[in-house]
């Protein structure tokens, strides 16, 4: 179970560009500072539940002009002490790959992470945000199309020796593997079924089993209730409706919400404002 996460407050947080179907410039100007109040206020309390649940938190540093710089899912595939540096597909973003890559690399010099690469120029991957982590299935589930390339996929099996399960994101508004897909840590999947083809959805239930696949209804969706953090038997997310909160409360976790709203105006959730840094997959956990 991942217990160092890297976070960035959001003190630049801001809409001020449309790259996902969820970020409305002018809908969020009228309401910007006390938007961005909350924005701030709920991302404290995400921090102060981290570490209440023991977590350490390790701090990204804002940087002026990068307001998406705070979900710092993207920035880096992160597993048994390797970081691959995101390569972002929109030039608003792209400006934060030199940041990520300068973060990681002090993180080195502290001896918490081993090896720092790179992508090739030509491919593009945003990070855990669209390669997700499965420790059940000891995969990595890899969103391809709007932002991240399938050709990604060769490089993640490369560099982590790991399977690389790629799927094509179909829906513009899960346009990020962590908005429509989350496995818990006891073999259940939370997937937002609108998200993928339908020989995909077969290709996940095969994988998983029907008795683990939790469908995320479309208003659960809609809060981008999958965009959850799992630690242990612990489930931190913004919102969800009562009855999936009963489901998932059914199945043995306990799911913690924070207040995490203004964020979804950028299309973001509890999962896109953190990563975890100290995942170890088994074949490495069992070694050491
Ligand atoms: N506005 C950001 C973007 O469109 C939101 C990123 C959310 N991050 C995530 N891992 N889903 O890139």
């Amino acid at each position: 179970m991942p217990r160092r996460l890297a976070m960035c407050a959001p003190d630049r947080f801001d809409v001020s560009y449309t790259i996902n179907p969820w970020m409305q410039p002018d809908q969020w100007t009228i309401k910007r500072d006390s938007l961005r109040m909350q924005a701030k206020n709920g991302w404290h309390q995400l921090v102060e539940t981290f570490r209440g649940l023991g977590a350490e938190i390790d701090f990204v540093e804002p940087v002026d002009g990068l307001p998406d710089l705070v979900f710092t899912a993207n920035a880096a595939v992160v597993l048994d002490g390797k970081a691959l540096i995101a390569r972002f597909r929109h030039k608003e973003r792209q400006g934060e790959t030199a940041i990520f890559e300068n973060f990681f690399r002090r993180l080195s010099t502290r001896g918490l992470i081993d090896q720092v690469h790179m992508m090739p120029e030509a491919v593009c991957l945003e990070g855990a945000g669209d390669c997700v982590w499965d420790s059940t299935r000891q995969c990595f589930w890899l969103g391809f199309g709007p932002r991240s390339d399938r050709a990604a996929a060769d490089i993640l099996e490369k560099i982590f020796g790991q399977t690389v399960v790629a799927l094509e994101l179909v829906n513009p508004h899960f346009y990020h593997m962590d908005t429509a897909l989350c496995p818990l840590s006891g073999g259940e999947i939370l997937v937002v079924e609108a998200a993928f083809s339908p020989a995909d959805l077969a290709r996940i239930r095969d994988m998983v089993g029907s008795h683990n696949m939790i469908p995320v209804p479309p208003d659960s969706a809609a809060r981008l209730a999958a965009n959850a953090v799992c630690l242990g038997r612990d489930l931190v997310l913004c919102d969800c409706s009562h009855e999936l909160n009963l489901t998932i409360t059914e199945h043995g976790y306990r799911v913690h919400q924070v207040p995490l709203e203004p964020f979804a105006l950028s299309g973001g959730s509890a999962f896109c404002l953190t990563l975890a840094l100290d995942r170890r997959s088994r074949q490495v956990a069992q070694a050491a």
